[in-house]
């Protein structure tokens, strides 16, 4: 029921992100300062940047307007990936822009699925509102991520939970459904297939992946345009002498 298949929420999103919706998001921006949401990811990535204490480079997938940009700290490069052309015009002027203290920044537009970063990597990739929401988090993605960090490099990422979104009609159904005949199981299949996850899909996703750590948590919004429970994952890649610890 999970969606594999990035092309088409690619399609898709191209589709939503056009001038007007990009300008009216890049707009949002300004009133977002201060909001419970942005009180939320802000100091979440200014803390997880700063741990480093050191100059790092870091990764954005799905960077839109660039919203974030001014929260990261120790950071000597940039680079923010976007499939949206006008969403990622308008991160050339992020959200309080003055305070954004980064020498290099690039912003590449392209799908993360398709866009080859060569031997580019990274300290710090970040995404927030895109993985297991516009798009897929698959295994894909997942190992694409972990082969772009360096070692001791740190992955943060949001998720729309779906078990937040279900209804009562909708729980009664998944209960009955090992019980329906096939070609009914086919038609919800079909139906519920989503970009969405639950807790246990992404925990498995994450303890079958190639990752050394990980740590995930449920986030309720709490006001500022985000809706419901999202599950952030926080995993890490160790470097060659941790790693020979733990095996
Ligand atoms: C909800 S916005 C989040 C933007 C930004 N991360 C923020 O928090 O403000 C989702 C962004 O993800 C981008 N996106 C979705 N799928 C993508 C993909 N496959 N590759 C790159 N960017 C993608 C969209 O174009 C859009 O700008």
């Amino acid at each position: 029921m999970i969606n594999t298949n990035h092309t088409k929420s690619d399609a898709k999103t191209v589709n939503l992100y056009n001038q007007a919706y990009s300008e009216n998001y890049r707009h949002f921006d300004e009133q977002y300062i201060g909001m419970p949401d942005y009180n939320h990811f802000v100091p979440l990535l200014k803390r997880l940047t700063a741990e480093f204490n050191r100059p790092i480079k870091v990764l954005e997938v799905g960077c839109g307007t660039g919203r974030y940009f001014h929260a990261l700290n120790n950071t000597v490069e940039l680079t923010g990936i976007d499939i949206s052309g006008p969403m990622l015009k308008l991160a050339e002027n992020p959200l309080k822009g003055d305070e954004v203290n980064i020498p290099m920044i690039n912003l590449i537009e392209g799908s993360v699925f398709e866009h080859d970063f060569g031997k580019e990597k990274f300290d710090f990739i970040y995404s927030i509102g895109v993985l297991a929401e516009h798009a897929p988090f698959t295994q894909h993605i997942c190992t694409k991520l972990y082969n772009l960090l360096n070692d001791d490099g740190v992955l943060y990422f949001t998720a729309v939970d779906i078990d937040d979104r279900k209804d009562f009609k909708r729980k009664l159904a998944e209960t009955a459904y090992p019980l329906l005949p096939g070609v009914i199981r086919g038609i919800l299949d079909k139906r519920w297939e989503t970009n969405y996850m639950t807790y246990r899909q992404l925990d498995q996703m994450m303890a079958a992946s190639r990752f050394d750590e990980y740590e995930i948590s449920t986030y309720r919004a709490e006001g500022g345009g985000w809706v419901g429970a999202h599950l952030e994952c926080i995993a890490r890649k160790h470097d060659a002498l941790t790693k020979s610890l733990f095996v």
